[in-house]
């Protein structure tokens, strides 16, 4: 979907050439497996260097670092909710997680941003209901800021580019069957 500043890609977030790419990290901001162990390999070691420095990261905040050898010049990392039943505040933290990386992208006067599926790896929460939270905040923030120009989200599976495309077709200025 192009019409819009939202566009649902699959592929690789490390290939990106954006401004920002989005980790789903750990608390501790160390590394992983996933998106994280991807974007650090491609990154470089001087990504887990600076990370070292930023103390962690709660679950639903976002910090930033430089992007390294990545193409994009920095990178938002987040912690999503591992989901339990959705009843322990999964919805609400998803959520912030990408009000807080629009927030900081904002800050830092970027114009591109891409996020992965964030959560649901891993973290196991269910892709249909991440992606509708996730589709509805970044509408809801791009609704009320107009320097983000283009938000990208990059699924890595077919099952993920379905359910996101379908999330923003859900919300009637992106329908595409108009
Ligand atoms: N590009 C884009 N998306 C990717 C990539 C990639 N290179 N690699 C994996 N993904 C997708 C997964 O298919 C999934 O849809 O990212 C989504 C999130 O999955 P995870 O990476 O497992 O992240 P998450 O579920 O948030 O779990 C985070 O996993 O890697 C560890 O350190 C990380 O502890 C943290 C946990």
């Amino acid at each position: 979907m192009e019409h819009s500043r939202i566009s649902i890609i699959k592929g690789d977030i490390v290939e990106q050439h954006v401004e920002a790419i989005v980790n789903a990290a750990n608390n501790s901001l160390l590394g992983g497996g996933g998106v994280d162990g991807t974007i650090h390999k491609a990154a470089g070691p001087g990504l887990l260097e600076e990370c070292r420095k930023l103390n962690g990261c709660a679950t639903g905040e976002a910090k930033i670092t430089e992007g390294h050898a990545l193409p994009a010049s920095y990178v938002i990392h987040t912690v999503g909710p591992v989901w339990k039943d959705g009843k322990h505040r999964e919805n609400e933290l998803l959520s912030q997680c990408y009000h807080n990386c629009l927030r900081i992208a904002k800050k830092y006067g970027l114009r591109t941003i891409a996020f992965p599926s964030i959560s649901t790896g891993a973290y196991r929460y269910p892709v249909e209901r991440a992606s509708r939270i996730a589709i509805s905040e970044i509408v809801r923030f791009l609704g009320s800021d107009e320097s983000i120009r283009n938000v990208i989200i990059v699924c890595f599976n077919d099952e993920a580019f379905r359910c996101y495309s379908a999330a923003l077709d859900e919300i009637p200025e992106h329908r595409t069957n108009m």
